[in-house]
C-alpha cells in the first residue's frame, strides 16, 4: 500500500515536471510561432530550433541574465506571412523590430500584454485592420511606428495614456476620423498623421466631438 502511493506519488511528480515548461521553453514556441507563420527565403529564422531549452542563441533574439526575451531585431528581413498572438506572451520584450519586411494581416492586440516594451517599429509592411486600442496598456513605449502600413480605422484615443510615448509615425496609412490632441498627443506635430487622406485633422477639444464608437469611411 505504502509503496503503491510512493509509486503514484513519482508519477505525479514526473508529470509535473513535464508538464511545467519554464519561461524560457515558453518563450521559444512563441518564437517558433512566429516563424512557423512567416515565409523567410532569406534564411534569417534558420537558427531558431525548438528543441533547444531557450531561444537566446537564436539569431536576431536577445535575451537578459535570466534567459528572457528583451529583443526581437528582424527588421529588413525579407519576412513574409503574418504576425502572431503568441508575440504577446514576450512580457519581458523591449525592442519589437519588424519594419520593412512584407508583414501582411493584422497587428494582434494581444501586443498589448508587452508591458516592458520601450519600442515597436513595424513600419513599413502591408499590415492590414485597426489600431487596438490595447497598445495603450504599454506604459514603457516611447516609439509606436506603424508608418507605411495598410491601417484603417480611427486613431484609438487611448493611446493619449501612453505616459513615456515620444515618437509615434502613423503616417502612410489610410486612418479616418479626426486626431486626439490630448495627453501624450499633445507633444506631436502634423508629421505622426501625413498621408492618410482620410484623416481628418486635429479634434478641437471641446468643440469637435470625438466619437469613438461611429465608424468613419
Ligand atoms: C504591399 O502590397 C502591394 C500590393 O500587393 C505590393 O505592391 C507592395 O510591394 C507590398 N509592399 C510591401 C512592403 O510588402
Ligand atoms: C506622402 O506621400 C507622398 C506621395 O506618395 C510622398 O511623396 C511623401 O514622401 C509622403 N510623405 C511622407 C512624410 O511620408
Amino acid at each position: 500500500m505504502a509503496s503503491s502511493t510512493a509509486f503514484h506519488l513519482l508519477v505525479l511528480f514526473l508529470l509535473s515536471t513535464i508538464q511545467s515548461p519554464t519561461n524560457a521553453n515558453l518563450e521559444g514556441d512563441a518564437l517558433y510561432a512566429l516563424r512557423r507563420a512567416v515565409k523567410d527565403p532569406g534564411h534569417v529564422l534558420q537558427s531558431w530550433d525548438p528543441t533547444l531549452t531557450d531561444p537566446c542563441t537564436w539569431f536576431h533574439v536577445t535575451c537578459d541574465g535570466d534567459n528572457r526575451v528583451t529583443r526581437l531585431d528582424l527588421g529588413n528581413a525579407k519576412l513574409s506571412g503574418s504576425l502572431v498572438p503568441e508575440l504577446g506572451k514576450l512580457v519581458r520584450l523591449q525592442y519589437l523590430e519588424l519594419y520593412m519586411n512584407e508583414l501582411v494581416g493584422p497587428i494582434p492586440r494581444e501586443l498589448g500584454n508587452l508591458k516592458s516594451l520601450v519600442s515597436l517599429d513595424l513600419y513599413h509592411n502591408n499590415l492590414t485592420g485597426t489600431i487596438p486600442a490595447s497598445l495603450s496598456k504599454l506604459s514603457n513605449l516611447k516609439f509606436l511606428r506603424l508608418n507605411g502600413n495598410r491601417l484603417t480605422g480611427r486613431i484609438p484615443r487611448e493611446l493619449t495614456k501612453l505616459g513615456s510615448l515620444k515618437i509615434l509615425d502613423v503616417s502612410n496609412n489610410d486612418l479616418c476620423g479626426t486626431i486626439p490632441t490630448s495627453g501624450s498627443f499633445s507633444k506631436l506635430t502634423e508629421e505622426s498623421f501625413v498621408n492618410n487622406s482620410r484623416l481628418e485633422g486635429p479634434e478641437l477639444v471641446g468643440f469637435v466631438r470625438y466619437n469613438a464608437a461611429g465608424s468613419c469611411k
